[in-house]
C-alpha cells in the first residue's frame, strides 16, 4: 500500500474526471445514489490498490457523477477494521483522494443512537469523534506529502459546512440531530455494560468506521462533514439486538435525508 499506488490509483482515476468532492456511502446507504447524476463507474477490482469490501451490504465501486450541480466522486463501499484490513488499507482512498486533488469529504455511516432522541431512521451531523479503537492510520513514518506529524484535532468538522446544513435544516423544517460518534472495532456488537461506558464517555452514537478515514482527511487538510444514519436505539437498561437486515432498512429511511443534507451544502 505504497505512496506509489496511491498515485497509480489517483492517476487512473483522474482519467475519468478530476471533482473536487469525495462521498463516502456507509452501510445501507447505496440508496443515496438515488440522489446522483452517474456519469462513469469503475468497480474497486479495476483500481490499483484497493482492498474488495466483503460486507455484503456493501457494493465496491466509484462513481463519478454530480450531486446536484456539484462534480462528486463517489464510493460505494467502504473497507472497515473489522473486515481485517489494516487502518492504512481502510484509508487508502482517502490518500487517493488527496492526490487527486479532492478538497472536501462528505461522510456516511449507520450507527446505533446513544441519546433517547436519536430514534431509528432519523440522521445525526457528527460534530466531534472518539476514537475507540486504539487504532490510527497515522501511526509509522509520516508522508510529509500527505500533512504533519501531529494533525490538530481541535476542529476536525468544518464549522462551514455545518453551518450550511443548520441553514438547509432550518429552510427546510428538518430536526437536525447533532451529536458525538465514537468508532468501536466492531465486529461484535456493544454489550449492554459497554453502551452505558459509552454514554458516560460522552458519545451520542456508535458504529464501526468514519473515525479512520476522518483523521486521514484531516491529515490530509480537507474539509470534512460526517452524518450518521441512527440505524437503532442503544438503551442499556432496555438493551435489543440490532440485526444488520434492521440496520440495513433503517439506514435506507435516513438515506434521502442525508443525501439531501450533502446535496444542499455542496450546492449552497
Ligand atoms: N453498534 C455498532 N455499530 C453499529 C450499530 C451499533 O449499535 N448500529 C449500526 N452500526
Amino acid at each position: 500500500m505504497t505512496i506509489d499506488t496511491a498515485k497509480r490509483a489517483a492517476q487512473l482515476l483522474c482519467s475519468i474526471a478530476k471533482p473536487e468532492t469525495a462521498v463516502i456511502l456507509g452501510t445501507g446507504l447505496d440508496i443515496m445514489e438515488q440522489a446522483l447524476t452517474i456519469e462513469h463507474s469503475v468497480e474497486y477490482t479495476d483500481i490499483p490498490g484497493f482492498a474488495v469490501s466483503s460486507v455484503a451490504s456493501h457494493a465496491g465501486k466509484m462513481i463519478f457523477g454530480r450531486l446536484g450541480q456539484c462534480p462528486v466522486v463517489v464510493m460505494s463501499g467502504r473497507f472497515h477494521l473489522y473486515e481485517g484490513y489494516s487502518p492504512q488499507e481502510v484509508t487508502f482512498p482517502v490518500r487517493v483522494f488527496k492526490l487527486m486533488g479532492v478538497k472536501r469529504i462528505l461522510i456516511s455511516n449507520a450507527a446505533g443512537g446513544l441519546r433517547k432522541d436519536l430514534v431509528p431512521g432519523s440522521a445525526m451531523i457528527i460534530t466531534d469523534h472518539i476514537n475507540f479503537t486504539g487504532r490510527n492510520p497515522l501511526v509509522g513514518e509520516n508522508n510529509e506529502e500527505m500533512g504533519p506529524r501531529f494533525p490538530d484535532m481541535t476542529c476536525p468538522y468544518s464549522p462551514l459546512l455545518l453551518h450550511k446544513a443548520r441553514d438547509y435544516a432550518k429552510r427546510s423544517d428538518l430536526e437536525l440531530k447533532e451529536g458525538v460518534y465514537v468508532q468501536v472495532l466492531g465486529p461484535s456488537m456493544e454489550t449492554a455494560a459497554e453502551t452505558r461506558m459509552l454514554r458516560i464517555m460522552g458519545a451520542d452514537a456508535v458504529g464501526m468506521s468514519t473515525v479512520m478515514e476522518v483523521n486521514q482527511a484531516v491529515h490530509c487538510g480537507m474539509e470534512v462533514m460526517a452524518i450518521s444514519a441512527i440505524t437503532n436505539n442503544n438503551d442499556p437498561d432496555d438493551y435489543r439486538p440490532a440485526p444488520i437486515e434492521e440496520v440495513i432498512s433503517m439506514a435506507k429511511i435516513a438515506g434521502p435525508t442525508i443525501a439531501g443534507i450533502f446535496s444542499s451544502v455542496l450546492n449552497s
